[in-house]
């Protein structure tokens, strides 16, 4: 123990974060034991050339990007009926699986517990984001015959208690033996100075990975294992939080399947230059997604002779994957991308602090950064108000208000 110890301080040392063992003596033992675990867990090197490139800019440069070519939904004739008829075969013959990405905080929502658990006032009674989710999965199967496998991604933070709300709702009367849910991994939150921070408890405080955790955790948690013995051969991979999303859409998969690519995703043409939302482009040939966070605003508002957006196909977070994707990338690492959040923690002198102002680098990885490893991809561009009434803000645009108005016009409710 005293040999380990030691090794700990030496390593804590080396990489200049002695101070997280400053309380360590005060601690009560399952947190002094949950802290060493922690440490002993912890990649310092990673660490280290993450606070290193938080000084670099992340924002991509004009020159290297062009526009992407898409598909329109609207605007397919012909082949419509040959796209669709090969996307339903795939799905009656149970090859489509699909994951929910439910590993983030919904901090913007304001809402308190996984943001699936946040339930929307549809004026005719209240459905919560999760069932949503289900009510599209059962009319799946009533509609093809089958019952599609789902995959719950979750977090340490929020796995426990979206797994009791699942259970205590009984699941929406979705069969359990088919619902799978999984955590992604975490990283240690930083402090401006490169130190690792500590929370309430003493412990360090660490956050998801991002959404590209997905693939490791995929693979780490037995996931793909499951839908290979399932017999799953493409997966439909999307957020928690767009009522409307179109979790079995034949056309997509017909289409990916025709044009013989591996991955297929969904755009909406962005509302305005201003809208939170990545957008989709080519980079060196590829086609990737640039986040919100790191367009630059001459590139977001650049518009063409008829006035749009010259990249004003957003990502809808609608994916489409095969599953030789999901096994090409398990152990593959992406790029992390850093973001500059407000985080409250434990001081030097144990004092709980809540900043006022963002002071904590939180690293994460997009699971639209695998695109670009693939040197095609299908995009296809569906209506709005068809497939894209996302839930991100207490009020404004993208609020329950907006979903609300969205899902009741596409359902015909009045
Ligand atoms: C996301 C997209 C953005 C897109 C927008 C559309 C990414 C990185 N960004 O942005 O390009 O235009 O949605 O609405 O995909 N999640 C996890 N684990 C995490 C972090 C997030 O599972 O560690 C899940 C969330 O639960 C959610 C989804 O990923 O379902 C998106 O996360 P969120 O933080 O809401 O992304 P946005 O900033 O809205």
């Amino acid at each position: 123990m005293e040999e380990n110890m030691q090794l700990i301080r030496k390593t804590l040392k080396k990489y200049s974060q002695e101070h997280l063992l400053n309380g360590y003596d005060k601690l009560p033992e399952t947190k002094q034991k949950q802290l060493l675990e922690q440490i002993e867990h912890t990649d310092f090197e990673l660490i280290n050339s993450l606070y290193n490139k938080t000084k670099e800019k992340a924002e991509i440069s004009e020159s290297e990007i062009t526009p992407i070519e898409y598909w329109d939904k609207s605007k397919i004739k012909g082949e419509y009926k040959e796209f669709q008829e090969t996307g339903e075969k795939a799905i009656r013959n149970g090859k489509l699986a699909v994951v929910t990405m439910a590993g983030g905080q919904g901090t913007r929502l304001g809402h308190i517990g996984p943001k699936g658990t946040y339930k929307l006032n549809l004026e005719i009674g209240e459905k919560y984001l999760f069932e949503i989710l289900v009510d599209s999965l059962k009319e799946i199967k009533q509609k093809y015959g089958v019952t599609i496998p789902w995959y719950v991604m979750t977090s340490r933070e929020n796995n426990n208690q979206t797994k009791e709300f699942l259970e205590k709702h009984n699941y929406f009367g979705y069969p359990s033996k088919d619902i799978k849910l999984f955590m992604q991994g975490e990283l240690p939150l930083i402090s401006t100075e490169g130190k690792i921070l500590l929370d309430k408890d003493g412990c360090i405080k660490e956050a998801s990975d991002g959404n590209g955790g997905i693939y490791e955790a995929i693979n780490k948690n037995g996931i793909l294992a499951d839908m290979k013995q399932k017999g799953v051969e493409w997966i439909s991979v999307g957020g928690i939080d767009n009522v409307l999303l179109n979790i079995a859409d034949p056309i997509l998969i017909g289409l990916t399947i025709k044009q013989n690519n591996l991955i297929g995703s969904k755009s909406v043409v962005k509302a305005n230059a201003q809208e939170k939302v990545g957008v989709f482009g080519k980079v060196n040939g590829k086609t990737k997604v640039i986040e919100y966070t790191e367009l630059p605003k001459e590139m977001a508002e650049k518009v063409d002779e008829n006035g749009n957006l010259i990249f004003g196909d957003a990502n809808i977070l609608n994916h489409l994957f095969n599953i030789k994707v999901l096994e090409d990338l398990s152990n593959v690492k992406l790029p992390y991308h850093t973001a500059l959040k407000k985080a409250s923690y434990l001081d030097e002198e144990n004092n709980y602090i809540e900043p006022v102002e963002p002071n904590a680098y939180k690293f994460e990885t997009f699971i639209f950064d695998a695109f670009e490893r693939y040197e095609n991809m299908t995009v296809l561009r569906v209506k709005r108000e068809e497939e894209f009434a996302p839930v991100k803000n207490a009020t404004g645009v993208d609020s329950p208000e907006t979903a609300r108005a969205l899902y009741k016009a596409f359902h015909g409710i009045n």
